[in-house]
């Protein structure tokens, strides 16, 4: 077990993220909760992870699944209560696991006490806890658009005013300029590390220092002046770990955010290698050209080296199936699911496995009425009301929508795949027949156990935490190899991302060495098979 009073356990570490609503529900109204994940718990230590992180599960009218938070320091009924989460904490702590909360200060619910307040006079103390602008009906302060369609203004007709939103309008944005607010905020951050949380996942936090009459949002002017403050006020306990979810982050800007001197956060959540699967906007999907993606990962590998830290991630609930995109869902859907984790594996940084990504969970195909999601619905909307023809606007749901990923857990064949004895709030993956965790348990071959071995490579061979990057082959278009090298270790990952044989020669260097993982088995000599994947350590 790791010693995680210890500065920078992390970075041996690897954390799987829950999605509450989907991940087991316990007392059958069809929606997760923290009882159902404590019962769980022996599963993910089976896994070896070492920390969970938890999608939001304060008070929150759901607008956005809980992204949309109306009081920061109590549970939301349907998922448990403050007690609860102390007992998944304690639970969670004896089996070696932290838990990381998702902070989300970048908005308030529309229904927080403080935004009910603010929009009540201009001269209500909580007026400026949020982001207002003066102007008449139908004119709002500029054109600024929200994430999920839609202006990023609404009206209040009783004041005259507009507030800010880069969300959905019951997803206020909190004012960062003001002192109270950030203070609050911090206050709360306390609470939460006194009972024991392990760390958090920072939603949007480089939305927070916004500026919007000069139109920015992502990575305004005062973003580091607040992210050390909030480092130095709230992240108070040694030892805890901080992941910022930073759309705008490139390289330059993640040397910052995750500085070794601990100022700002622990790693953050870049998107670079994510938006190579689309072009333009995120619903238009792409082939893959894998020589920029060798280039994507090579540019963040060695930029971070020594200088930063980066998160290794391919799924998360706002994510397609890693393996309905770069994988396949038919004959080859265990070994590319098993390839995409060796390729992510074998890298520098703490990874994170999405749950059901250990055991190969694909994407879902639906008529419109099944879909919950907001951003899916706005876009189903918007679109067919502008002319577009509804299955183009369903092919793109189908490979680019958000409920892929929230679909439930897939426990067993049985019964809404032993989610819940109830009536499940998002329907469950009908391949639950054959992808569920208790078939992958007894399948000593299955990708649960390859992401297990992964998880005990990492911590066994420092070549894999601290080595450094190369790619090896760079202009081979099918497959991605790379070397890893720490002193006298020198660890080889190669992995065929085509689903056809491949030729490919193994580095002289690396001919006999140590084979630490495969999906196929013993290595063939100059072939590799469809999705085949590998490490050598010479
Ligand atoms: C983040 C979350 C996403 C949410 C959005 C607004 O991107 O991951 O699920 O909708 O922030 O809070
Ligand atoms: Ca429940």
């Amino acid at each position: 077990m790791l010693n995680k009073e210890k500065r920078g356990w992390w970075k041996s570490a690897v954390f799987y993220q829950v999605y509450p609503k989907s991940f087991q529900d316990s007392n059958a109204d069809g929606i997760g909760d923290l009882q159902g994940l404590i019962s769980r718990l022996d599963y993910l230590e089976k896994l070896g992870v070492d920390g969970i992180w938890l999608s939001p599960v304060f008070a929150s009218p759901q607008y956005d699944n809980g992204y949309d938070i109306s009081d920061y320091r109590a549970i939301d009924p349907m998922f448990g209560d403050v007690s609860d989460m102390e007992e998944l904490i304690a639970q969670a702590k004896k089996r070696g696991i932290s838990i990381i909360l998702d902070l989300v200060l970048n908005h308030s619910s529309s229904f927080h006490p403080w935004f009910l307040e603010a929009k009540k006079s201009r001269d209500n103390p909580y007026h400026d806890y949020y982001v207002w602008r003066d102007g008449e009906p139908d004119t709002p302060p500029n054109d600024m658009r929200a994430t999920f369609g839609g202006s990023a203004w609404t009206y209040v007709p009783e004041i005259g005013q507009y507030y800010f939103h880069q969300f959905v309008p019951e997803q206020p944005d909190l004012n960062w300029e003001n002192p109270a607010v950030r203070r609050e905020l911090y206050d709360m951050i306390r609470f939460w590390v006194k009972k024991g949380a392990g760390g958090f996942r920072l939603d949007v936090i480089d939305q927070i220092a916004k500026e919007p009459d000069k139109f920015i949002t992502g990575s305004g002017p005062k973003l580091h002046e607040f992210l050390r403050e909030l480092s130095r006020e709230a992240f108070v306990e040694e030892g805890l770990v901080t992941v910022g979810e930073a759309w705008s982050a490139n390289v330059e800007r993640a040397k910052l955010f995750s500085a070794p001197d601990g100022s700002e956060m622990s790693m953050v959540f870049q998107f670079e290698h994510i938006c190579l699967a689309f072009e333009g906007e995120k619903w238009n999907p792409v082939k893959l050209n894998l020589p920029a993606l060798k280039d994507c990962m090579a540019r963040w590998q060695q930029g971070l080296a020594n200088c930063g830290w980066n998160s290794l991630f391919l799924e998360n609930h706002d994510l397609p199936r890693i393996v309905s995109v770069w994988g396949d869902e038919g004959e080859h859907r265990v070994a590319s699911a098993k390839m995409l984790a060796i390729f992510l594996h074998g890298m520098q940084g703490t990874p994170y496995i999405y749950q059901g990504q250990e055991l190969g969970m694909t994407n879902v195909r639906w008529p419109i009425e099944n879909y919950d999601d907001i951003e899916i619905r706005n876009f189903y909307a918007e679109r067919t009301a502008q002319g577009a023809a509804p299955q183009d606007v369903m092919a793109a749901i189908y490979a680019r929508g958000r409920d892929n990923a929230r679909t439930p857990m897939q426990w067993t064949t049985g019964e809404n795949a032993g989610f819940t004895t109830g009536k499940p709030w998002l329907a469950v993956n009908e391949n639950h027949a054959f992808i569920n965790a208790e078939a992958a348990l007894a399948d000593e071959n299955s990708v649960f156990y390859t992401y297990q071995k992964l998880i005990a490579l990492r911590k066994e061979l420092p070549v894999i935490a601290e080595g450094s990057f190369a790619l090896v082959d760079r202009e081979n278009s099918q497959v991605f190899a790379y070397r890893r090298d720490l002193e006298d270790a020198h660890l080889l990952v190669v992995c065929n991302f085509a689903k056809e044989n491949v030729s490919f020669e193994i580095p002289a260097e690396f001919a006999g060495g140590k084979l630490l993982i495969a999906n196929y088995g013993e290595v063939q000599e100059g072939c590799l098979r469809p999705f085949e994947a590998f490490m050598l350590l010479a």
